[in-house]
């Protein structure tokens, strides 16, 4: 990997929040006969690596979509690959993200993960609560659509009992009982692996978002990669519906 300083960027401003779908683990290992499971070891090898990127470029926030609400359907073999190396990188990666300051967030359905996943994903979140650099979002077992209908979910009971008037509910209202709340909408999407759709990602916050699709496969990203898409991102005019 080329050492890249991050005044390579400085010409161009670093958004505050990137989200990446990290995607392609699974093509990455078939083009080298590799079983899926190595792919997806590589990818969290590219986390490792561009968490620290975004340390060092001064990203805020850093949103990696790790397991869709979808991604259930796979074969349960795979589904215990991920959830072992999720395990893994929260045993083993939390104490060097708060050394490094970072605040760890974790996004999606609680309920649907394993016991023990669930324990660990507190434990992190809690030991890192104070820490004032990045924040990591990790979106695990999270689908937008889901996320959204919550979101109703919670705004009617509200109505229904009283404590909101049905004209509170405007869009920052929604966004308030989003798992996101607290968070800024991300500046920058980045899909790796030349797919080009959200897969139920962050349809709400992605409403302004800039979209940048390279085919690079996930396990390969690197911060290099990185930097051109901020850099491509930096190129874009963003008009909020303006005239810019
Ligand atoms: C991304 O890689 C990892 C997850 C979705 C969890 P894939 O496993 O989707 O890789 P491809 O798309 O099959 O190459
Ligand atoms: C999206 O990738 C989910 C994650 C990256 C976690 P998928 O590989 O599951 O998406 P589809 O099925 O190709 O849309
Ligand atoms: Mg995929």
């Amino acid at each position: 990997m080329t050492a890249i300083s991050p005044s390579t960027v400085a010409a161009v401003a670093v958004p505050r929040h990137v989200a990446i779908i990290m995607d392609g683990n699974g093509r990455w290992a078939k083009r080298r006969l590799l079983p899926r499971a190595l792919g997806h070891r590589q990818g969290a090898e590219a986390v490792r690596r561009i968490v620290q990127a975004c340390v060092d470029l001064g990203v805020q926030y850093l949103t990696l979509y790790a397991f869709s609400s979808e991604n259930w359907k796979r074969p349960t073999d795979e589904v215990e690959d991920l959830m072992g190396l999720l395990r893994h990188y929260l045993r083993n990666e939390v104490a060097e993200l708060n050394r490094n300051n970072v605040r760890l967030r974790i996004i999606g359905e609680r309920r649907g993960l394993a016991p023990d996943v669930v324990a660990l994903v507190n434990e992190s979140e809690g030991l890192t609560r104070n820490n004032t650099g990045l924040t990591l979002v990790l979106a695990l077992n999270y689908g937008a659509q889901a996320e959204i209908a919550a979101a109703v979910r919670a705004i009617a009971a509200k109505v229904q009992a009283g404590v909101m008037p049905l004209e509170a509910i405007n869009e920052q209202a929604v966004a308030d009982h989003l798992l996101t709340v607290g968070i800024p909408d991300p500046d920058l999407i980045i899909r790796t692996s030349g797919e080009q759709r959200l897969s139920n990602f962050l349809l709400w916050q992605a409403a302004y978002a800039e979209l940048v699709f390279v085919d690079c496969l996930w396990p390969d990203f690197d911060k290099a990669q990185l930097v051109e898409a901020i850099e491509t991102f930096g190129r874009r005019e963003r008009r909020f519906g303006g005239r810019g």
